[in-house]
């Protein structure tokens, strides 16, 4: 954990996406409060060799890279579209190709994006359980919106303030890290 970016990582798998775009929001804003540079990928980032891909090692370079960078980010934001009540099945295969120590102890935002109120809850039930499985420091707010929380694009005040309540949380995490790793590199 260090290349020193910040990452966000969505699962959508068409474009444009309402998911990437909030996505990419929150990235920014953690990465500007964290003071470090930042990253985002989507599902269609990782190209035609992600379907077809048994593992890591049957992924093309490019992919490889994307995946290696999400393994190596300083803090996550993570998003999916909402698919049939879930995350995208490409945006489960993703992590269904890391390996389960792969993401330990990393602090990630977790959102998802749907077309209405009933499913809000995926973060909570089918987001949350996922990152658990891979023991990530993953922060209590996580952030649904759905395409009514969206005006030209830009986020809801009362989302807004949802996602401020998770870079709040997240700046307690990220600068325990930092002091552990400038303890660590002693
Ligand atoms: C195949 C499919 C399944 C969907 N299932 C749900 C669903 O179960 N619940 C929901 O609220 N929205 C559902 N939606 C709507 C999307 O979650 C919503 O439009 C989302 O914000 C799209 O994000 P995107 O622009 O990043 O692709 C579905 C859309 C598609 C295409």
């Amino acid at each position: 954990m260090n290349n020193d970016l910040i990452v966000g990582f969505s699962g959508n798998i068409t474009r444009p996406s309402s998911t990437r775009r909030f996505v990419d929001s929150v990235t920014q804003s953690l990465a500007a409060q964290a003071g470090l540079p930042h990253a985002v990928f989507d599902v269609e980032d990782l190209g035609p060799s992600l379907a077809t891909a048994r593992s890591i090692d049957d992924l093309d370079p490019a992919a490889r890279k994307v995946i290696q960078t999400i393994v190596d980010a300083e803090a996550l934001v993570i998003g999916s579209p909402t698919y049939k009540g879930s995350y995208t099945g490409l945006f489960k295969h993703v992590f269904d190709l890391l390996d389960p120590a792969s993401l330990r102890g990393k602090p990630i935002i977790l959102t998802a994006t749907g077309g209405g109120e009933r499913h809000s809850l995926v973060v909570e039930h089918q987001l949350r359980p996922l990152f658990a499985f891979f023991e990530a420091f993953v922060l209590p707010t996580a952030i649904y919106a759905s395409s009514r929380d969206f005006t030209d694009g830009q986020p809801s005040p009362l989302i807004l303030g949802r996602v401020n309540q998770a870079l709040a949380e997240a700046s307690v995490l990220v600068k325990a890290r930092a002091r552990a790793d400038a303890i660590a590199a002693e």
